[in-house]
């Protein structure tokens, strides 16, 4: 199979993390920090080194603020929802995931919390002076996507950042499309909160991810439980991170995502986003000059991580989807992507788009497979 959806999860992981993932469940697989027995405590160093590796890639000065979460999402949900309270204000974008949109929908739907949704322009970014003006005095939160799943469209989070602390606002970042791809360091963008996940670009498995909680930020544990100590209190402890790590880590999954980002690391971001650029560039450019395609977003600045989406004029996009994979053994992802907004905004809703999205496994010959194939499919629908 030609695999092109590494957007909604890189396939296949580097060989180094399937032997990591395989090997620590076979010899350190013990609940970590549970039990004073030599496998728990060795489980639990290899997390804390998982840690420590994850921090230093973020520029996170103290790695106990490094949450380790099942996903972006929990992340998301375990910031937003520890975070908000009556009364506060929430500023947004139209280009975000629902994975945003639905806890603070919830929020808002129930009288909590009020949102402002900025727009984004038609190739798919926002912009740091919407968000500045779309902030009130009760304006707590500023919640962004760093890419979009979409488009692939990379925002100024930077901009975003500054225009946060300025007027000392929570920042936080769903770096779900970029963890991995692109480079992020949450003290220089001034990020107070940063949720991934560890199965996209760093190449971990299902079921890790991250939450970075900064120290402006007060958080109320939205998940409580076991932590491994203060067993006689019925209160959640304080200390960071098992505030909010309670219930048994997926440790097999932490030293996949750790192993992964090593590997990312070792072969460098910028050289994985090369790979990706180019293979996205080549699909552009067989695609632009064909009147039957519609390609979407940003196709010339080069702010984008590795994802183009299309449409073939009369033809479904999940019927295309369909034809790819049971026709030419190619994988994408077509319909909404869960990011409903961004369909609204571009006319695609609500069928939504073919979104392909090559990793840095993906070859020049895969692409132009898949290219031949789509042209094939414009064909037969002309
Ligand atoms: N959020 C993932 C995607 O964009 C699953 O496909």
């Amino acid at each position: 199979m030609i695999y092109l959806d590494n957007a909604a999860t890189t396939f296949p992981k580097p060989e180094c993390v399937y032997v990591a993932m395989d090997k620590f469940l076979r010899e350190k697989g013990a609940n970590p920090g549970r039990a004073g027995h030599r496998m728990s405590v060795e489980a639990e160093q290899e997390i804390e080194k998982a840690r420590i590796t994850v921090a230093k890639f973020l520029g996170i000065k103290n790695p106990e603020r490094m949450i380790f979460t099942f996903n972006a999402t929990d992340a998301l949900n375990m910031g937003i929802k520890g975070l908000l309270c009556e009364g506060d204000h929430v500023v947004t974008s139209k280009l975000e995931h629902n994975s945003v949109l639905r806890p603070l929908y919830s929020l808002e739907n129930s009288g909590v919390i009020t949102v402002t949704r900025v727009g984004n322009s038609d190739d798919g970014f926002i912009s740091a002076d919407d968000i500045k003006n779309a902030i009130r005095s009760n304006t707590k939160l500023i919640v962004c996507t760093h890419a979009s799943n979409v488009l692939g469209t990379i925002q100024p989070i930077s901009e975003i950042g500054e225009v946060a602390r300025e007027r000392d606002v929570i920042f936080m970042v769903d770096a779900a499309q970029t963890m991995g791809v692109s480079r992020i360091n949450v003290e220089e963008y001034n990020i107070d909160m940063l949720a991934f996940t560890g199965h996209k670009g760093p190449f971990g498995s299902p079921g890790s991810g991250g939450l970075y909680v900064g120290e402006r930020v007060e958080l109320r544990a939205w998940r409580e439980g076991g932590t491994g100590f203060g067993s006689e209190s019925l209160s959640q402890p304080d200390t960071l991170p098992y505030k909010f790590e309670s219930g048994t880590p997926n440790s097999v999954g932490i030293i996949g995502l750790k192993t992964g980002l090593e590997f990312c690391i070792k072969e460098g971001i910028d050289n994985i986003r090369r790979h990706e650029r180019k293979l996205v560039l080549r699909l552009i450019s067989a695609l632009e000059t064909d009147d039957r395609f519609e390609i979407y977003g940003d196709l010339v600045s080069g702010r984008a991580v590795g994802i183009v989406s299309i449409n073939i004029e009369g033809i479904k996009p999940s019927e295309v989807g369909a034809i790819l994979d049971n026709s030419f053994n190619v994988a994408v992802r077509a319909g909404m992507h869960c990011a409903p907004h961004i369909h609204r905004k571009i006319g695609t809703f609500p069928e939504g788009m073919v979104r392909i999205s090559p990793g840095y496994f993906n070859t020049m010959e895969e692409i132009e497979e898949t290219i031949s194939g789509l042209k094939k499919i414009a064909d037969s629908s002309s």
